[in-house]
């Protein structure tokens, strides 16, 4: 209802004992029919972000000498979020008294997910990935954190061909890529280089995957075999498949990174076509392991724990069973953003992403900071 400013004195005083008046007969006139609180772009803004969503694990099965394929549905049927190949979900349950989670690219294609199945690997590594092979089984229910991440191929950002150096479950993104490459939801090109120590380290079928546009090379170290590239993944081998039109994408341990890094600057690869998938933060080496009084406030609840100076706050939040929002484990996606009220704290280098505001006014990521002193923060609460 507009209201015009009237230059007669007096008479803005009118117009305004008047409106109640009109503001009732709109209201009488309106028609009875109830306001529409949910439209169509509400919708697909769930169906993208379900926020976390319960799945069960309708099967696993061991694909290497250390890792596991598992296979997830939605709990209740229905579909996964659609998502980027390359990108990854995070798992949490309740385990005892504790909490666990971590974070798992997908195997599956977006398509496969649209139509109820998802699949992650998992290597035998860390307290989550254990329990999921040894103690979860078919049936199992987990909390699954909505498809996230940047490592993807983006147009803008990426070149048309991408050398996908993998090692490890690293390779579970890149497998993602090819099926998606292969179904035609992703128009690029990719050559994955994966370094295994022998065949029994492979955990999927180099073969399956090869199609127009993929093409696939398996370096083995310790083994030699017919089909495969021996020794590790040096500027010599790859310069047989970096072309003009090259981005780099790496998936694997950190050791890999620095070694492949290091190889790519003796081929004088320009840096800012490389990108790496970041592993969750771990404990930190520290000289002398000290408890601290950590304080936690979620909202109105007061929670009291006790924090290591060697592990970060998010494994200590969850250790005490506290549910702590989380879903990188790297410092990067900032989902954990907190306050700290009191105490102090460290966080490398490497995973600090915090923006300048962040850091001026003692924000912190809890999944890369650990504890310094006794600590008082605030952190979001779980809102699956
Ligand atoms: S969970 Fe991503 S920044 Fe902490």
């Amino acid at each position: 209802m507009a209201f015009k400013r009237s230059n007669v004195p007096g008479e803005d005083i009118r117009l305004a004992m008047e409106m109640t008046a009109k503001r009732r007969q709109l209201i009488d006139e309106a028609p009875a029919a109830p306001l529409v609180y949910e439209y169509g772009v509400n919708r697909l803004a769930k169906a993208l972000h379900p926020g976390f969503v319960k799945a069960v694990i309708a099967d696993k099965a061991p694909c290497s000498a250390d890792c596991w394929r598992i296979c997830l549905e939605p709990a209740g049927g229905g579909e996964f979020p659609f998502f980027r190949a390359g990108q990854f979900i995070t798992l949490s349950c309740k385990a005892g008294d504790s909490f666990l989670s971590r974070p798992y690219s997908i195997i599956s294609s977006p398509k496969e997910a649209l139509e109820g199945k998802l699949e992650i690997m998992v290597q035998r590594k860390g307290i989550f990935s254990t329990f999921i092979i040894d103690e979860a089984a078919a049936g199992t229910e987990l909390w699954m954190g909505e498809p996230s991440g940047d490592f993807h191929h983006d147009d803008i950002r990426d070149r048309g061909h991408i050398v996908a150096i993998a090692g490890g479950s690293g390779v579970t993104p890149f497998l993602s890529m090819m099926k998606a490459i292969r179904e035609g939801s992703e128009d690029f090109r990719l050559t994955l280089v994966y370094g295994a120590r022998t065949r029994a380290h492979i955990p999927f079928d180099p073969e399956e995957f090869k199609c127009e546009g993929v093409d696939v090379a398996v370096v083995l170290s310790e083994e030699e075999a017919d089909g495969y590239r021996h020794g590790f993944i040096t500027g010599d081998l790859l310069k047989e498949f970096i072309d003009d039109d090259t981005s780099v994408f790496m998936c694997g341990p950190d050791a890999m990174y620095r070694f492949v890094h290091k190889e790519l600057e003796s081929l004088g690869f320009d840096e800012t076509k490389i990108r790496q998938e970041r592993n969750s933060v771990g404990d930190r080496e520290v000289s002398e392991i000290k408890a601290f009084r950590l304080t936690v406030h979620i909202r109105d609840t007061v929670y009291e724990l006790e924090a290591a100076n060697n592990e970060t706050l998010i494994t200590a939040l969850e250790r005490a069973g506290i549910p702590a929002v989380v879903r990188c484990r790297n410092g990067a996606c900032g989902f954990c953003h907190s306050r700290v009220l009191n105490g102090e704290y460290f966080i490398a280098k490497e995973n600090d992403f915090r923006r300048s505001a962040d850091k001026k006014f003692n924000y912190i990521h809890p999944c890369s900071t650990y504890p310094e002193s006794d600590m008082e923060i605030d952190i979001p609460i779980m809102n699956p």
